[in-house]
């Protein structure tokens, strides 16, 4: 099914080109629709009139006037009646009869009236990409719901999605590391002593007091690094251990959040380094300064106006984190063959983004015109005082113990509310509850803004919240149980039929499912989806307010209502990362 928005178009554009034969009008075409948000101002609004009143040097409610006259006569059985507004805005009211004709379609439709896809793409999503034994913070837990979403999303759209971890796995931080262990805990490299990745954080942060303090210390990692970046067997199995170390710290993180990813940590690109100094240096791109390979991308500048250099190959031979991500564009445009590569990583990082990609751009890597790369950067998590997340003084804190402060909080409040409940149900509900509520706390927060982690607020009940929409999940569910009908059998037999002003409402908010993912597909926002769910969640309480279901003559109808909005509840929070729950 098409998108109503682009029918409505698709109908006006024709319109257009009738009304003005004569004019150039090719900059208004086609004509501009949008779903208004606003229910009392109409349903949809065409923002033509305004653009053309511009191009034509006349009054836009004149120009509205002239369209409406040709549109009148074309309704359709489709539009029931148009408004124009304010200086010279067209709403739009669709007829009761139309929207239950599609919407009996769109509960027939197994993408829930989302377009079928016009081009399937190649994309790449990068996200989590934590630091092997470095401090895993907050900003990567959002990293990994926001990215986990995006690719969730293009994945139900039908494109073809590959989840990258680019895991900070290489650097000269592990010489610190390997040396501190080798000195003070032998046992770890040789699988006597055990390690998790807490431990992993404090020993690295041990080593780097070390390497701060004792210049002798500060010798013998260095010459770790030498021997590392050689492939000596002992360092190079040193460093192995380190990774797998962390590698089960981050997966029980992914198990316990649900999450799938490929890793294809920095290491990967290793041996692609060099290649990438030499392509650089063929495009002339490379300038040296104080001994070090730069290159100088326009409009990039220090606080002190100087131009800012892109470092790729340190005075000491080294590469950089630069270097790595410029070899990675050239794998994933190339071996990867990509269309779309997104980076969800934090906004302190968008200036590095904006050198990668105009360099790689610059030296050929990719096409701009033909491959998208989109560096979709988000704010801060913030503590209850508004500074920036911290876990507890203790520092060591693990990520996952912070996941499962939040499934302890929902286990009370279901033990409260579901005494009859056995001890496993709460546990497995808990889970789910807990795991939801922090993922949608995230999303549902406008991505690029900071946010405030609160353990009370993301389980409420009540307001923009995982429960409430949970909630109105569960609700459905015991609607249909108690009217105890087949509801499949219903659903291909009866048709919706619309009567209710909050019951037109709902149904007008259920069409427009595909249109709310193309907007998150354009934005990258997943809170254009989680706002879109909240809302049905509050037109559905409102139209089970005012609508009887059960043991009326439009039982049926009501019934293929409530369970179309409980399958794109379900299928819009999945596209989230949550699960629904069967009671709460
Ligand atoms: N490991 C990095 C960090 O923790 C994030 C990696 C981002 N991705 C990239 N391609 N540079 O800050």
């Amino acid at each position: 099914m098409e998108n109503l928005s682009t029918e409505l178009q698709n109908q006006a554009t024709k319109i257009l080109k009738q009304c003005f034969p004569d004019e150039d009008i090719s900059s208004c075409l086609p004509a501009d629709i949008t779903p208004s948000t606003q229910d009392k101002f109409g349903h949809y609004q065409c923002n033509s009139a305004m653009k053309l009143g511009k191009i034509l040097k006349t009054n836009p409610r004149n120009v509205a006037l002239q369209i409406l006259e040709k549109w009148e006569g074309l309704k359709d059985g489709m539009i029931d009646s148009f408004e124009i507004a304010g200086p010279g805005f067209i709403n739009i009211t669709l007829t009761d009869t139309f929207l239950s004709k599609e919407l009996t379609a769109v509960i027939a439709d197994e993408r829930l009236g989302v377009p079928p896809l016009k081009e399937k793409k190649k994309i790449i999503v990068e996200f989590s990409s934590p630091n092997v034994a470095k401090e895993l913070h907050v900003g990567h837990l959002r990293s990994t719901v926001i990215g986990d979403a995006l690719a969730r999303l293009f994945e139900f759209l039908g494109h073809d999605v590959l989840r990258l971890n680019h895991i900070g796995d290489w650097g000269t931080q592990f010489g610190m590391l390997i040396t501190y262990l080798k000195e003070q805990h032998a046992g770890v490299l040789s699988n006597d002593e055990k390690a998790d990745l807490p431990s992993l954080m404090n020993w690295y942060r041990e080593s780097k007091k070390c390497f701060d303090a004792d210049p002798e210390f500060k010798k013998r990692a260095q010459l770790q690094v030498v021997e590392l970046q050689s492939g000596e067997p002992a360092a190079l199995a040193a460093w192995e251990k380190i990774c797998e170390i962390s590698r089960l710290g981050f997966q029980e993180i992914y198990d316990f959040l649900d999450v799938k990813l490929v890793e294809r940590g920095e290491s990967f690109y290793n041996p692609k380094l060099s290649q990438v100094i030499k392509d650089y240096e063929a495009k002339g791109l490379i300038e040296v300064s104080d001994g070090a390979k730069c290159v100088f991308l326009e409009g990039f500048t220090a606080k002190d106006d100087k131009p800012l250099p892109m470092i790729l190959q340190k005075s000491d031979g080294g590469y950089n984190y630069a270097t790595t991500d410029a070899a990675a564009v050239h794998h994933r445009v190339t071996e990867e063959k990509a269309d779309r590569i997104i980076y969800v990583v934090d906004a302190g990082q968008q200036l590095h983004f904006q050198m990668v990609f105009q360099g790689a751009a610059k030296a050929g890597y990719y096409d701009p015109a033909k491959v998208q790369l989109e560096h979709v950067a988000f704010g801060v998590v913030l503590g209850p005082d508004g500074k920036k997340f911290k876990t507890r003084s203790g520092e060591t804190e693990k990520l996952i113990d912070l996941l499962q402060k939040a499934v302890d909080y929902a286990k009370k409040i279901l033990q409260e509310r579901l005494e009859d409940a056995t001890p496993k149900e709460i546990e497995e509900l808990a889970h789910t509850l807990g795991v939801d509520a922090v993922k949608y706390a995230d999303l549902s927060c406008h991505r690029v803004k900071d946010y405030v982690f609160s353990y009370d607020r993301m389980l409420k009940f009540e307001g923009n919240t995982a429960a409430f929409l949970l909630y109105a999940y569960v609700r459905i569910q015991g609607i249909k149980r108690k009217v105890s009908k087949d509801v499949e059998a219903v659903v291909l037999t009866a048709p919706i039929v619309l009567k209710h002003p909050t019951e037109v409402a709902l149904g007008l908010h259920l069409r427009r499912f595909g249109e709310t993912l193309e907007l998150m597909d354009r934005d990258l926002l997943p809170n254009r989806l989680s706002d879109y769910l909240y809302e049905l969640a509050e037109k559905f309480h409102a139209f089970f307010r005012d609508c009887r279901v059960e043991g009326v003559p439009e039982e049926n109808s009501r019934l293929v209502l409530c369970e179309l909005t409980a399958r794109i509840l379900k299928t819009g929070l999945n596209i989230l990362g949550l699960k629904t729950m069967p009671r709460m």
